[in-house]
């Protein structure tokens, strides 16, 4: 792992144009450089480049970002692999969490270790070759159906019924005891840990030996099924995941990542082709191990066994997956079924089916078997619901809660208004709990492949919104009344609450809300934050509205009734411009207000019965008529000024 503060060095220290620069040429426009776009073909540039901002934007294809989307996008490089690049190219030492805070010596220490355990793998691997491993180990491993490139594939052994047989070995190879015991191979008496058992290795992400897990063969009901490594300076149980170092890859192209409990599980489901599996064994999930997945994939499904234990175990990680803003499906086995017997008795294809049809989303799934608990009552089917409402706040991403919150709504027989209003206050009651708002984030890898921003109808709405927008993300934390220190971004979400609902463009809505969020905490984020937002939607329009093609054409400005930032302003005109925008962007709410209200009074005057709502109604419209005036005589006064 590569530390967040050389991350930000990286980012910090790498020029967008001098990255783009190996790749193609570019010219001085103005502020800006331009050059031919490499994403797609064209015979004039519009791939538009800003080295004051650090970004690029094509104007042809739309794809924009900073040097580590550049090089993502233009080499298909990892998060990582882009900021190793870019630390190289700018001879930047990366500070790794795991490596290089540590010296010399704790490298080698763990170095050592990893001999240790390869070492370990090789005697456990050996034993399935002596008479008694073949009639006992491989015996078992045959009875479940695994094969020798299987066995081979996930390092199985076996470990005899000795006290010392790998001590032994290891003193005569001239290992050291102390060394055994720190990779978890000794017990208290500095005998083998591990006896009588079938072993499973564990490998790192990369492959490498960091532990093991044996399972008995014995009769005693005593023993635990399983006993595993404990945690060592390699193996950490929290951060760890069966099978990711071989499935890794298949779950970067399925673009799914099934999640079952048992180390025979991943086994049988792996050599049955079906292979982007991994097993969080021996733990509830933890948020260290759904990150690990989230690096590869954004959707998971669950696997589980069809009983209590299993439900009960699929409810634990509803948070933890959701707060990572992973989508997720539970599948429920027939009740007593694990994934390794089922797929067993009914075969792969059957079981693949089962897994498709049966999917059922994290929340649905949820909600279904929580309420079906608690029956017919009332105080009981509140709590419920509070607790799924709970579980829909630490959704990331607006569209999906307000999609949760409809089938809950529907499910729980529930008026949408009310659970919104309590989903409202869950939120706000986390965001106190979190009030660190770091200004540079690790995108996540799914945000590699950026779609270019869809427009819908171009009318004067919907850039009188972006224009607003823009202002919000570009010049956030810029004093816009110093008198009483008030920022650009606190003035705009006050000054347009009360006719914030009218925006229609959904991003725009999405943007605004999570500004709302922002504001309701008390924190003020700066154009950074927004430049390097984990939501590819909104970092992609901030960048969008940071950057500007180097000519207009002459007529926008008119056509659309905005402004052009950036173009004949200063951008140090900020203040201007943010009065300006909400002035012409809230005049044209208050128009379409008045033509709705006037709408409803015609319709109200054919109606005999409602009528009476016309005087109201007339008074409505008078003030919103005064405010109409009271907009335009201030638009006029900065125009003249
Ligand atoms: N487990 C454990 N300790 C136990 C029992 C279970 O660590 N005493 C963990 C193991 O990782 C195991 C998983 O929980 O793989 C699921 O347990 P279970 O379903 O009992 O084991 P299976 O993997 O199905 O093992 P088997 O099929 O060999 O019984
Ligand atoms: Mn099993």
């Amino acid at each position: 792992m590569i530390s967040q503060k050389s991350i930000e060095e990286v980012l910090e220290t790498a020029q967008v144009e001098e990255v783009v620069s190996d790749y193609l040429t570019l010219k001085r426009r103005g502020v800006n450089m331009i050059g031919l776009c490499p994403f797609h073909s064209e015979k004039t540039p519009s791939f538009t480049v800003s080295p004051s901002k650090n970004i690029y934007k094509c104007f042809g294809c739309g794809r924009a970002g900073g040097s580590v989307q550049f090089l993502m996008e233009h080499d298909n490089l990892s998060f990582v692999e882009a900021i190793r690049l870019l630390a190289k190219k700018y001879n930047i030492q990366l500070e790794e969490t795991f490596s290089s805070t540590k010296s010399k010596e704790e490298i080698e220490k763990l170095e050592s270790l990893y001999i240790i355990n390869e070492f370990a793998q090789k005697y456990y691997r050996d034993q399935l070759n002596t008479d008694f491993g073949k009639s006992v180990a491989m015996g078992y491993f045959t009875q479940r159906g695994f094969r020798q490139e299987t066995i081979d594939a996930f390092g199985l052994g076996f470990a005899p019924d000795q006290k010392d047989g790998l001590v032994l070995l290891a003193k005569q190879k001239g290992y050291k005891l102390d060394k055994l015991k720190e990779a978890g191979l000794l017990n208290q008496y500095e005998r083998d840990f591990f006896r009588n058992r079938v072993m499973f290795s564990l490998y790192s992400i990369s492959g490498r030996v960091i532990g093991f897990a044996g399972r008995t063969l014995g009769a005693d009901p005593k023993a635990p099924k399983y006993i595993n490594t404990p945690e060592t300076e390699l193996y950490n149980k929290r951060k760890f995941l069966y099978g990711l170092h071989l499935s890794k890859e298949n779950i970067r192209k399925s673009k799914e990542c099934i999640i079952v409990e048992g180390y025979t599980d991943v086994i049988t489901l792996y050599q049955n082709g079906i292979r982007n599996v991994v097993a969080a064994s021996g733990t509830s999930l933890t948020d260290g191990q759904v990150r690990l997945i989230k690096r590869y994939s954004e959707n998971v499904k669950m696997i589980f066994d069809g009983d209590p234990a299993g439900l009960k175990a699929a409810l634990r990680a509803v948070d933890i997956v959701l707060e990572q803003g992973l989508n997720v499906e539970i599948v429920a086995l027939p009740e007593g079924e694990d994934p390794d017997g089922y797929l067993k008795s009914v075969g792969t294809e059957a079981f693949r089916k089962y897994i498709e049809e049966e999917a059922e989303d994290f929340i649905l799934f949820k909600t279904k078997h929580l309420l079906q608990e608690v029956g017919d009552n009332p105080i009981m089917k509140a709590q419920v619901i509070k607790d799924i409402v709970s579980s829909i706040a630490v959704v990331p991403e607006l569209l999906k809660r307000t999609l949760y919150v409809q089938s809950c709504a529907q499910i729980t027989q529930m008026d949408e208004s009310v659970l919104l209003q309590e989903l409202k206050t869950a939120i706000a009651t986390r965001l106190k709990k979190k009030k660190h708002l770091p200004s540079s984030q690790i995108p996540s890898q799914t945000t590699r492949r950026n779609a270019p921003l869809q427009k819908s109808d171009k009318d004067v709405d919907y850039f009188q919104e972006k224009a607003l927008l823009a202002l919000l993300v570009k010049f956030p934390d810029k004093i816009y009344l110093p008198d009483e220190e008030i920022t650009v971004f606190q003035y705009i979400l006050e000054s347009i609450h009360d006719v914030k609902h009218t925006i229609k463009e959904p991003l725009f809505n999405k943007i605004l809300q999570h500004c709302y969020e922002i504001l309701e905490s008390d924190q003020i984020p700066s154009q950074e934050y927004f430049l390097n937002h984990p939501d590819p939607d909104i970092q992609r329009f901030s960048i969008d509205c940071s950057i500007t093609p180097y000519r207009y054409s002459d007529n926008w400005s008119e056509k659309f009734q905005i402004y052009m930032h950036s173009q004949k302003a200063p951008e140090d005109n900020f203040v201007k411009e943010t009065l300006r925008t909400v002035l012409r962007f809230k005049l044209k709410k208050i128009e379409h207000l008045i033509q709705q209200n006037q709408a409803t009074i015609r319709q109200s005057e054919a109606n005999p019965e409602a009528l009476e709502r016309i005087p109201r109604l007339l008074k409505l419209h008078k003030v919103l008529l005064e405010q109409r005036k009271i907009i335009s005589d201030k638009l006029g006064q900065i125009v003249l000024s």
